[in-house]
């Protein structure tokens, strides 16, 4: 069998399976990760499309009716389910998060992403409308917790990612083993996931697949500039940095004169209203939009040092499925022989 016919026969068949892949009824243990101004229909409908989980991000949009089109409008690019990540934030006014909750219904989703806090008062109206929900968080304390509320998976997020790595600073190769340790459902790991290699080794630590979002932002489908694309390309594993670190609430940032600006605020004894204007959301979404890599902050993980292309979600997907495959096969089965 010539190269191409055996690729598009491995392809075909898809040979990972896992208790994620079975139990969220998807080809491919890998999901999209919700990402703010960045998980929009394209991308989620792209990789969902490709046999993984794209999820939309409800925050994104600014009401719950525009979330209700931005499903729709997935639904026009893709046949495959994809699911809405749903982030709960710690806020003095928080969005009305059952309108959000109310259009995930409505609108006939069946896989729901939590993150951020306490998934327990979403679970009820989720499971009662047959909707899995796979929560999201940073330590094992959490994670056995979300079990015991009844979560459906468990998406176990290290040091390395992007966005808000905890305050416990362990990465996967510890925190994923220990985990799997105590979690009884589906988990999926994150954090550092960028390849063929990272699934591999996600499953050899006792995950059931992937969840990225660094990688997924420097694909054709995602949603901005190009400029902050060819950054990501270009820069290293070394280019974040963690922000909000005396506040608690660390946030792990590409490295610009902002976040170096907010850190050197806050080890001086500055609080968030000294830096409130730094870290707005609205200075964040002008970076996307306008390629300005310093107009504000903007989430990246370690992962930048894995990330060397701009391809389709679809060909990255495939990918990472038929690189780690061939790794299982080849080098590690080789390995023992
Ligand atoms: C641009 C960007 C925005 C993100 N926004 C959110 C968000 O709103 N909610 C959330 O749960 N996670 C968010 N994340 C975290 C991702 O869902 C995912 O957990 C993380 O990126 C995994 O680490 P990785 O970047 O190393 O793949 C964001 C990540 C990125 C890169």
């Amino acid at each position: 069998m010539d190269a191409a016919r055996k690729h598009i026969r491995r392809e075909r068949e898809s040979l990972i399976r896992t208790r994620f892949t079975e139990a969220f009824g998807v080809e491919h243990p890998i999901v999209q990760g919700g990402m703010q101004w960045v998980g929009r229909a394209e991308l989620a409908a792209a990789v969902s499309e490709a046999g993984g989980l794209g999820l939309i991000t409800a925050l994104t949009q600014p009401t719950p009716a525009d979330l209700a089109d931005e499903i729709a409008r997935a639904r026009d690019l893709t046949a495959k389910p994809f699911g809405v990540n749903l982030t709960i934030l710690p806020t003095i006014n928080p969005p009305p998060y059952d309108e959000y909750r109310q259009v995930i219904v409505d609108a006939g989703i069946k896989i729901v992403e939590t993150a951020g806090s306490n998934p327990g008062p979403h679970l009820p109206m989720f499971h009662d409308n047959g909707i899995k929900v796979l929560h999201k968080c940073t330590s094992v304390r959490h994670a056995v917790k979300a079990q015991s509320l009844g979560v459906d998976g468990i998406s176990i997020d290290g040091f390395e990612c992007a966005g808000h790595p905890g305050e416990d600073d362990i990465p996967g190769l510890v925190l994923i083993p220990a985990a799997a340790k105590e979690i009884e459902i589906p988990m999926i790991a994150s954090g550092g996931f960028a390849d063929g290699r990272g699934l591999v080794a996600a499953l050899a630590l006792g995950a059931d697949g992937i969840n990225m979002g660094s990688r997924f932002m420097c694909t054709a489908e995602s949603p901005i500039h190009q400029k902050v694309k060819d950054a990501i390309v270009a820069g290293n594993e070394r280019g974040t940095e963690l922000i909000f670190r005396t506040l608690r609430n660390t946030g792990r940032v590409a490295s610009n004169t902002i976040s170096r600006e907010v850190v050197d605020i806050l080890d001086k004894g500055g609080q968030f209203e000294d830096i409130a204007h730094l870290v707005s959301g609205k200075r964040g979404v002008k970076v996307y939009e306008t390629g300005d890599l310093e107009a504000g902050i903007w989430w990246i993980g370690t992962a930048m040092g894995l990330i060397d292309d701009i391809p389709t979600a679809g060909e990255l997907v495939s990918r990472i499925v038929s690189d780690a495959e061939d790794l299982i096969r080849s080098r590690l089965a080789g390995a023992i022989a």
